[in-house]
């Protein structure tokens, strides 16, 4: 091993190939986001937030900001799962206060079939733009984190129309309109794969696939109607390029034995999981994760407490520190950085 490989920048990285590192690589879900008041000052600049993620100046300064700031172990490209709704005929927009909305949401195997044809690099070309120029400005510090949604997450809000605490909508797509679901989760599928090695080639050096809605799921439902689309673009990714993968999912503890089938190489965990149990069960698999991040409202001993639990679980493994889904809005900057010192104590 190079003596360049032993640096701490490389923690992330070491981690991934299944190195036991005596210090954690952490980065943050969102942690470019609305609780920096640097993040605030760029956003205030685009009332409207697709022209916010579609510019890759601004998408590279955001992403920059938290790195900036707490000197975190991987940098993750500033986007959104959304951006292929719009480019697949989806007229998404960003309400304040209400969240994404899809003003034609998919409900008939007529809609499904009217989807648009994607021309990958042309109609996302921004966020290959945004990959280089992140890269450029990052400069070898720490390894970039790529991403798209699970297409079974990015299906959802262009089912339901928005976001949605039973995905009702979407079940009903799948069970009573079978042929229109399974021609949407195809498009995405599709397209997922050619976005993300795109996005490798542009110079993303990690992949992350955030399926956070799947745990909406029985585990027979998702083995047989969203597993395998996901497992198609592991399966893409692992044969066309070598970068780590990793697989989120929000409120799926009882999806980790599938899971574990996707061929992702770290699953990221949210904090409804028992890690220390999830460890003892698949003592091969690497994990992700997974403090609630609410923990960070907390006075920073109990912060501390809660995150050295989880450090003392993983101590003799690889694994990839995190929150178990992204930071809020409100949390205050002292609470993550608590975690943080924490984790590098
Ligand atoms: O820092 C990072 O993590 C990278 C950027 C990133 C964003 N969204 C920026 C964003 C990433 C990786 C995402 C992923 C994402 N987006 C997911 C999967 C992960 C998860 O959180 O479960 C999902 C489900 C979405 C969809 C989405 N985008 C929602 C529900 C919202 C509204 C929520 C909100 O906080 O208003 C968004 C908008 C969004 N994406 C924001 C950010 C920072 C907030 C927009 C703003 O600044 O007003």
């Amino acid at each position: 091993m190079s003596s360049r490989s032993k640096n701490r920048d490389d923690l992330f990285l070491r981690n991934c190939a299944g190195e036991v590192t005596e210090q954690k690589p952490v980065w943050i879900m969102r942690q470019a986001g609305r609780y920096l008041s640097e993040y605030r000052e760029v956003r205030a600049n685009f009332p409207n937030f697709i022209d916010f993620y579609k510019n890759p100046e601004a998408a590279c300064k955001v992403t920059l900001q938290p790195i900036d700031r707490f000197g975190l172990d991987a940098a993750i490209l500033f986007s959104d799962i959304l951006t292929l709704l719009p480019v697949s005929g989806s007229d998404l927009e960003f309400i304040p206060g209400k969240g994404p909305t899809v003003h034609n949401p998919i409900r008939t195997l007529e809609d499904a079939q009217s989807l648009k044809k994607v021309d990958v690099e042309k109609d996302l070309h921004f966020v290959f733009d945004g990959v280089k120029l992140i890269r450029e400005k990052l400069d070898g510090r720490i390894p970039l984190i790529g991403f798209a949604g699970g297409p079974l997450t990015v299906a959802s809000y262009m089912i339901e129309g928005g976001s949605s605490r039973e995905l009702a909508k979407t079940k009903q797509l799948m069970f009573h309109i079978p042929e229109a679901y399974h021609l949407l989760m195809e498009h995405l599928t599709q397209i997922t794969i050619q976005y993300l090695q795109l996005q490798v080639e542009a110079g993303a050096q990690v992949i992350c696939v955030m399926d956070s809605w799947a745990g909406h799921f029985s585990p027979s439902d998702y083995n047989e109607s969203i597993g395998p689309y996901t497992k198609r673009i592991f399966d893409a990714l692992r044969a066309s390029t070598n970068v780590p993968l990793i697989h989120y999912a929000n409120g799926a503890s009882a999806l980790l034995k599938p899971f574990t089938g996707l061929g992702a190489d770290v699953l990221g965990l949210d904090w409804r999981a028992d890690l220390a149990q999830a460890v003892t069960d698949y003592p091969d698999q690497m994990f992700q994760g997974n403090l609630d991040p609410c923990t960070l409202y907390a006075p920073s001993e109990i912060i501390e407490k809660k995150t050295f639990d989880i450090l003392e679980i993983v101590k003799d493994r690889p694994h990839i520190m995190n929150l178990g889904h992204g930071v809020l809005p409100d949390i205050p900057v002292s609470g993550v950085e608590a975690f943080l010192k924490t984790i590098r104590a």
